[in-house]
Formats: structure tokens, C-alpha cells, sequence
């Protein structure tokens, strides 16, 4: 499916793009979605039995546990064509910022540069109390890991619910997205602010806006341009229809 003349023109106009990801555009190198029914990560558990300071600290070993397989997951996960599509679109204006829910790396792997990783990276590991990464630990065998500066529990740099993101990655995503002439949400469902506050801004701010999902969500009524398909089919369109 050809992506609209007129989106099509609008690109080639911008000047400045922003793009906000969720975990649809990794869905196609295998990594689970969070809320897709039949793969959904969260589909086992509840995001309350895990991803919050208060459940690590209630059951340590069950949440570094299950952040062990999702890195098993990840690892063994290569960027797919939505990620290589864009890398290249990123090539092509004098501005542009890709900003990431995704906590996989893919991004960075299929070779984004500057990304906005506004929910952390789980590949990354950090000390509970200190707050500060940690890249060696001894293996002694305890679940989870001890912090070799202050024995404090280690646990993933990713964000959790109730924690703030970092002021500084937001702030420069929502002027990235409130300037924006063009701005792409895709593979998101829209549901956790403030990442979904940044089309809201981008679109207030009278950005042309695109969402790109197979299902609707709660935005779709609003943007100028959705585009009912993968991420993996649709963006390398777009960026073919932006080289004729
Ligand atoms: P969700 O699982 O909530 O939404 C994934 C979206 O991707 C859905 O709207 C799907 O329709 C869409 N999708 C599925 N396959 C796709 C494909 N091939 N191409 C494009 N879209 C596709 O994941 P997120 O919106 O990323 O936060 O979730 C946002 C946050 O909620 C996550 O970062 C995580 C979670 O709680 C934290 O962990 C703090």
C-alpha cells in the first residue's frame, strides 16, 4: 500500500521529524508487545506483580528473574525493516529525533544514533540504592546480583511505574515533538503518559502527525495521517515512495 501523495509531500517539506516508538515496531524481530493480547508480556502477570519498586522490593528474585528472560528474549533479536527504514528517513532532514519506549536496544543496533531511550534499556543493569549503573558484579550466585560498591540489590535500568523519567530526556523529547514539522507515532498503543503526551504536543503545536499500527488506538481519531499496517511493511513504503 502506497503511503499518500500528500503525506509524501509533507516529508519532503519538513525540515524537522520526531518520531516516538512503542514495542509494535519490535514485534516483527520477535520481542513480545506488552498489551497485544496473544503475546502480550504482560498477559501472565500483572504490570503491578512486577514492574514497580515496590513489587522488586516484595519479591527481588521473581522481577530480576523475569527481566532475565525478557534480556533472553532480546538478545537473541535482531533489528527488522521498521528499524533499517529509520535509519534512513533519520538521513534525510537537518533535524530529527527518534525517541523510544522500547527498552530492547534495536534502535541502536540497526544503527539510530541519539535515540531517547525515555523507559531505559535492559540491557543496562544498575544498583537499587545508589541509582548508579553497575557493569560487573560478582557471581555468587545470589538472585538478584549484589552491588560491589554497597551490597544494595542490583536491578535493570529500566523505568517502572511510580518512578519519574529523567527530566532531561523528556524535556528534550517534548521540544523535539512541540517543534516538530512532522511527527510519527508508531507501534504504540498510547496508553502510558507521559511518552503519549508527546504527539498530543507535537499535534498542538500544529505538526503534520502520523500514527503507524495494525489496530486503532485512542489517538488515531485525531492524527492527520493513519496508516493501518506493520511497522515493518509500512515504513520501508514510505521511505521508498520519499527516494522516487
Ligand atoms: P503496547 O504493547 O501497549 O502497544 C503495542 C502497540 O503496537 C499496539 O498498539 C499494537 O497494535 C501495535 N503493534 C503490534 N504489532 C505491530 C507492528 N508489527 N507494527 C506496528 N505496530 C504494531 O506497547 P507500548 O505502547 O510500547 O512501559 O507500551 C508503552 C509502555 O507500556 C511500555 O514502554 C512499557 C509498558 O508498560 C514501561 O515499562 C514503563
Amino acid at each position: 500500500m502506497k503511503p499518500p501523495a500528500e503525506l509524501i509531500e509533507k516529508l519532503r517539506a519538513a525540515k524537522r521529524v520526531a518520531v516516538l516508538t512503542g514495542a509494535g515496531v519490535s514485534a516483527e524481530s520477535g520481542v513480545p508487545t506488552f498489551r497485544d493480547a496473544q503475546t502480550g508480556l504482560w498477559a501472565q502477570y500483572s504490570p503491578e506483580d512486577l514492574a514497580t519498586p515496590r513489587a522488586f522490593l516484595r519479591n527481588p528474585k521473581l522481577v530480576w528473574e523475569w527481566y532475565a528472560w525478557r534480556r533472553e528474549l532480546v538478545a537473541g533479536a535482531k533489528p527488522n525493516p521498521a528499524h533499517l527504514a529509520l535509519v534512513e528517513l533519520a538521513g534525510r532532514f537537518p533535524e530529527f529525533q527518534l525517541i523510544t519506549q522500547n527498552v530492547d536496544g534495536l534502535h541502536q543496533q540497526a544503527g539510530s544514533r541519539n535515540v531517547i531511550e525515555l523507559h531505559g534499556n535492559i540491557t543496562r543493569t544498575k544498583c537499587f540504592d545508589e541509582r548508579t549503573i553497575v557493569t560487573e558484579w560478582a557471581e555468587t550466585g545470589d538472585i538478584p546480583p549484589k552491588c560491589p560498591r554497597c551490597g544494595g540489590l542490583l536491578r535493570p535500568d529500566v523505568v517502572w511505574f511510580e518512578e519519574t523519567l529523567s527530566a532531561t530526556d523528556l524535556n528534550t523529547a517534548m521540544r523535539a515533538s512541540a517543534s516538530s514539522d512532522v511527527f510519527l507515532s508508531i507501534g504504540t498503543s498510547g496508553l502510558v503518559y507521559p511518552a503519549a503526551g508527546l504527539p498530543i504536543a507535537a499535534l498542538g503545536h500544529g505538526a503534520t502527525v502520523v500514527e503507524i499500527n495494525p489496530q486503532p488506538t485512542p489517538f488515531t481519531a485525531k492524527v492527520h495521517f493513519a496508516l493501518a499496517g506493520a511497522a515493518g511493511i509500512v515504513l520501508p513504503e514510505l521511505v521508498t515512495s520519499l527516494r522516487e
